[in-house]
């Protein structure tokens, strides 16, 4: 099977960006590369990391574009040039247009710090999430990957992983349990995407044999 082309977009840290670097440079992803790293966000560590590297980090700025529109086009032709296969998306704050998704369709993923449906969609992003489990006060949150559609954090679930809240839980020791289970999940997902062991019907995402989670 050839290695497959994946872009990966990020605004921030860019830790889960770190988490699939690290699992190809492991092997534990054994046929992928990561071709570009995109940001809206100029000062974001993730471009750093992509850089350090060896790998393109671009910062694409929306405020250079006449519409957002526009900005994701920029991204998609540059995407379709790259003849990328995977888009991850690891801490981008920004919803893709119809046009992004229908481009990639079932073919972009996302990390997302809680169990979807639950604390997700439009305004659930970041520490935000976390900030939400706790004055909600359910007892367990977590961390979910799954395809992108049309919708906020709508699309097929792909894996999932309860994390437990505890009492004395801050958004900062949440969102730290939370990250250590994405750091897991997201290059999970990358490696069953490449090895095309994923099988998408309806709302369901069906493993085939190998998952490890
Ligand atoms: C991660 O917790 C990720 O799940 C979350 O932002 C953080 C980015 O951290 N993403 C969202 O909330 C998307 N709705 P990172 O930059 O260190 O990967």
């Amino acid at each position: 099977m050839e290695y497959k082309r994946i872009a990966v977009l990020a605004s921030g840290r860019g830790s889960n960006l770190q988490s699939v670097i690290d699992g190809i440079e492991s092997g534990y992803i054994n046929n992928a590369k990561i071709m570009t790293v995109i940001s809206d966000n100029r000062e974001a560590f993730a471009l750093e990391r992509a850089r350090a590297k060896g790998i393109e980090g671009l910062w694409l700025n929306p405020g250079d574009f006449a519409s957002y529109e526009d900005y994701n086009n920029s991204i998609i032709e540059k995407l379709e040039n790259l003849h990328i296969d995977l888009v991850v998306l690891a801490g981008y704050m920004k919803i893709l247009s119809k046009g992004f998704v229908q481009t990639f369709q079932n073919r972009i993923i996302n990390i997302h710090p809680s169990l979807i449906p639950s604390f997700c969609g439009v305004g659930y992003y970041g520490e935000k999430v976390h900030r939400a489990v706790l004055e909600y006060g359910v007892k367990i949150t977590g961390a979910t990957v799954h395809f992108v559609d049309e919708g906020a954090d709508t699309g097929p679930i792909i894996l999932q992983e309860a994390v437990k809240v505890y009492q004395d839980d801050t958004v900062g020791s949440l969102a730290k349990r939370v990250l250590e289970v994405e750091h897991r999940l997201l290059p999970e997902a990358v490696r069953l995407f490449c090895n095309e062991m994923l099988c998408i019907d309806g709302r369901r995402v069906y493993i085939k044999d190998g998952g490890a989670l």
